[in-house]
């Protein structure tokens, strides 16, 4: 039996703000990932753009010039997806404009009709941690419900712009990380209360039903998910304790998925709200409308897991929570645990709770490429993560999960979100540039990309 679907869709993902660059260009307005010290997840920000000062994503790895040299590498290894966001503040400059701003139209025009001359399907995040800093500065983010207002006249005006082009949707990258990375996901201070944060969800909640409604009403073949940081959480031990706060801090990522895909609030999020003392604002309909628009197929990064001991105060980063030391795996230069089962974990557990579409949008392998002096880029570390999460994920498949796709993490180097650096490189093509800034940009293929390309062309038969 094959191990995958025949329509199964294979490729990689980016986001706007960690490739493009041109982050002033064709009358694009800064965005919250355009001001920060370091990667996005720190909050870390200048209130003004310091002109001494190197911020990663103005240059980015410069994809908005060369996407087309990009994209025919994509293609050259088969990819038969593509996924990336679109910058908001191209679209809406400050984000609350009443009419858009054509070059940034233009743009992903452009971007779409070069990625579908190659039979490529875009795969669009509508907010990938570039909201329109504008709406942090004058209105404080996803706390104000004007947001609500803001994004569905984005997400209106790029889906009827798109209708001919884009059939797969994401609204929120990682909505999950709001309580771990509130600056990011929601441009919402750092500090934030946990009142702040949840409020700032439950309008995102309804912004998400809203361009769900949107998105079918306006492209009726379109699907449209929700997307999470889902990487798993084990118990330290058997102690109940430890057993009973690791399924705690799981239902802190689930709480997400389970409004959106299922369309209501947990009960438990009753208890969860009156422990921390939140109280929600909500307009009458709201409730009706999470419930009627729920997602269609639910989108997640998965790259590592995580151990947890009871009373243990939990640190964060882009890959989740990070916890206890897992005797039983290796772990990245940066410290990430790697853990293929875990990947196989997740999905089934998914495919129980939510029984609809799953969509591997995120996994991949952050390290150190060293160039020999041949120009060659020997990545078998990467090589050999991709082959035992696809392994893995295949598994899954067989155990019944319903997956529909998978999208590589960076397939080309781009900056990292969790410490704005280059040398964090998780691509099948490399790129000639520095944690400082410095380099041609040139692209050359890693030993990775022949391996992704036999993957893709033998449907996953050949890893
Ligand atoms: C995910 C994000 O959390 O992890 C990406 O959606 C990010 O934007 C990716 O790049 C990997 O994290 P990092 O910090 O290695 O770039």
């Amino acid at each position: 039996m094959a191990r995958f679907p025949q329509h199964f869709l294979w490729g990689g993902a980016i986001a706007a703000n960690q490739a493009e660059g041109a982050w002033n260009v064709d009358g694009k307005g800064p965005s919250i990932a355009d001001v920060v010290r370091g990667g996005i997840a720190s909050g870390q920000h200048d209130a003004v753009i310091d002109p001494n000062h190197y911020y990663p994503s103005h240059e980015a790895v410069d994809f908005y010039h060369r996407y087309k040299e990009d994209v025919a590498l994509f293609a050259e290894m088969g990819f038969q997806c593509f996924r990336t966001s679109i910058a908001w503040s191209r679209i809406f400059p400050r984000g609350d404009e009443q009419a858009p701003n054509e070059a940034g139209l233009a743009f992903y025009d452009r971007l779409f009709d070069e990625l579908l001359k190659y039979g490529i399907e875009p795969v669009i995040t509508l907010s990938h941690y570039e909201t329109p800093l504008a709406l942090y500065q004058e209105y404080g983010g996803w706390t104000n419900r004007a947001l609500i207002t803001h994004f569905t006249r984005y997400c209106e005006t790029v889906f009827r712009r798109y209708r001919g082009k884009v059939k797969y949707w994401m609204t929120f990258n990682e909505l999950n990380n709001m309580n771990r990375m509130p600056f990011a996901t929601g441009a919402v201070d750092a500090d934030a209360s946990l009142q702040e944060i949840y409020q700032a969800n439950h309008h995102q909640f309804v912004a998400n039903a809203l361009a769900n409604k949107l998105c079918h009403e306006i492209i009726p073949e379109a699907q449209i998910g929700c997307m999470l940081s889902l990487s798993t959480v084990y118990p330290a031990t058997c102690h109940p304790d430890d057993i009973f706060e690791t399924q705690q801090l799981r239902r802190r990522s689930l709480f997400y998925s389970d409004v959106m895909m299922n369309g209501e609030y947990p009960a438990w999020s009753a208890r969860l709200f009156r422990d921390n003392n939140i109280t929600l604002a909500m307009e009458p309909d709201d409730l009706e409308l999470i419930a009627r628009y729920p997602s269609d197929y639910l989108g997640f990064s998965y790259y590592r897991s995580v151990v947890h001991k009871a009373g243990a105060q939990m640190q964060i980063d882009t890959g989740g929570a990070k916890g206890e030391d897992n005797p039983w795996l290796k772990k990245t230069a940066w410290g990430w645990p790697v853990d293929p089962k875990g990947l196989r974990t997740v999905c089934n557990e998914l495919a129980d709770r939510y029984r609809k579409p799953l969509f591997i949008v995120e996994n991949g392998y952050g390290g150190v490429d060293e160039v020999a002096p041949d120009g060659t880029i020997d990545d078998v570390e990467r090589i050999e993560y991709a082959r035992q999460h696809i392994l893995e994920m295949a598994e899954a498949i067989a155990d019944g999960c319903d997956i529909i796709g998978y999208t590589w993490w960076g397939p080309i180097d781009i900056i990292s979100a969790g410490t704005g650096e280059m040398k964090k490189r998780y691509g099948f093509i490399y790129v000639d540039k520095d944690n400082d800034g410095k380099g041609t940009l040139a692209r050359s293929r890693k030993r990775s990309f022949d391996w992704y390309k036999q993957v893709i062309a033998s449907n996953g038969e050949v890893v």
